[in-house]
């Protein structure tokens, strides 16, 4: 049970957060389609459109540590209370892949829960949740209720909430709870701390390892004061940063996430390596930050099929206009001259 977080593919990324416990299971249980061959007559010009599109997630060195980390995490909680247990932060700037990286660890502890008690539909090993913009304490137990699918009418109070959602969960034998987005708990603000206290309260009482996600979290309110100090002396924080181009190492990782994306193409006219000879642009271009690349390799891909190329150029990438962080990251130094 503690290991059952295991080395599965990580899967497709859903439209939508899946934030119910049927969007979750469909998200956790959904099977890549079959890759078909480019030149394959049967694959429609729609469907080949819609392929690009499609979020195949691939495996990053930072999902393997956060899997890690949280099946150590699961093993010393095994024997604690809950109060006493410890939980994981993901953190780091926006679009790095951590929602997805969250997400893919829900799902890989799920399947090996399910491949561990074959038959048991009925188990609900992990609760994802996404915090609302401006959450009350009873918005955030409220999320925990509608995931499980808990009718919660108006007449219902936040105690009654929060002890019949702790009740079920105790029930259901939740293990993991993934908590997205913590950072949108302003503690400075009494609505959010109010909240953040609700949260903690929540970890103390279900006996399951909690993970947040949350844009740098270091920074944030969350963990000063009084009350970040409870958060902060029972988290610890998986920094998820964009990979670096500096070393030997960094750019054999990068190559390899390119390569990997790379393989995922069906382009007609594709030249195998195409895509790793542009490595060290593709860096320079999205600051190594996954959505922006994923991004620009797949609008890319969808342009050259659309246009009859059938194939990727540095020309096409150049022509892809990125999100405003991307693109300010990657304008050009100014030289020394200008500068001064
Ligand atoms: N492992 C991955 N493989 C492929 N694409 C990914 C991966 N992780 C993230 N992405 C892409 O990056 C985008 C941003 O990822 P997300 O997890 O939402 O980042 P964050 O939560 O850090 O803002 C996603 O929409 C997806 O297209
Ligand atoms: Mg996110």
């Amino acid at each position: 049970m503690v290991n059952a977080v295991s080395n599965d593919a990580a899967g497709f990324a859903p439209l939508a957060a899946p934030t119910l416990w049927q969007s979750w299971d469909a998200f956790v249980h959904r099977a890549p389609a079959p890759a078909r061959h480019a030149a394959d007559p049967a694959w429609s010009q729609t469907d080949r459109e819609d392929y690009p599109s499609e979020l195949a997630v691939m495996r990053t060195p930072a999902m393997d540590s956060v899997f890690t980390a949280v099946r150590r995490l699961l093993l010393v909680n095994r024997r604690q209370q809950a109060g006493a247990r410890r939980g994981l932060i993901i953190s780091g700037p926006a679009t790095t892949g951590k929602t997805t990286t969250m997400m893919s660890l829900g799902r890989s502890f799920q399947l090996a829960d399910a491949r561990q008690h074959p038959g048991q539909d009925g188990r609900r090993p992990v609760l994802f949740i996404s915090l609302p913009p401006a959450a009350t304490p009873k918005m955030l137990v409220s999320e925990f209720a509608r995931f499980l699918g808990m009718p919660v009418t108006d007449r219902l109070n936040q105690t009654q909430i929060t002890g019949a959602v702790r009740n079920l969960l105790c029930e259901l034998g939740t293990q993991l709870v993934l908590v997205d987005d913590v950072h949108l708990l302003d503690t400075q603000r009494r609505a959010s701390a109010e909240t953040s206290d609700q949260l903690k309260y929540l970890g103390d009482r279900i006996p399951a390892t909690f993970v947040y996600s949350a844009i740098d979290i270091e920074t944030s309110s969350l963990l000063s004061g009084v009350r970040g100090a409870q958060i902060a002396g029972r988290f610890k924080i998986f920094r998820h940063r964009p990979p670096a181009y500096a070393t030997e190492q960094d750019r054999g990782v990068w190559n390899e996430l390119v390569r990997s994306m790379e393989d995922l193409l069906r382009l007609r006219a594709h030249r195998t390596g195409t895509l790793v000879k542009h490595a060290a642009y593709l860096h320079a271009r999205t600051g190594g930050r996954i959505g922006s690349r994923s991004h620009l390799i797949r609008e890319a891909a969808l342009v050259a099929i659309t246009e009859g190329a059938e194939r990727i150029t540095k020309q096409l990438f150049a022509e892809v206009e990125l999100d405003a962080a991307a693109e300010i990251q990657a304008r050009p130094a100014l030289p020394a001259r200008q500068k001064r």
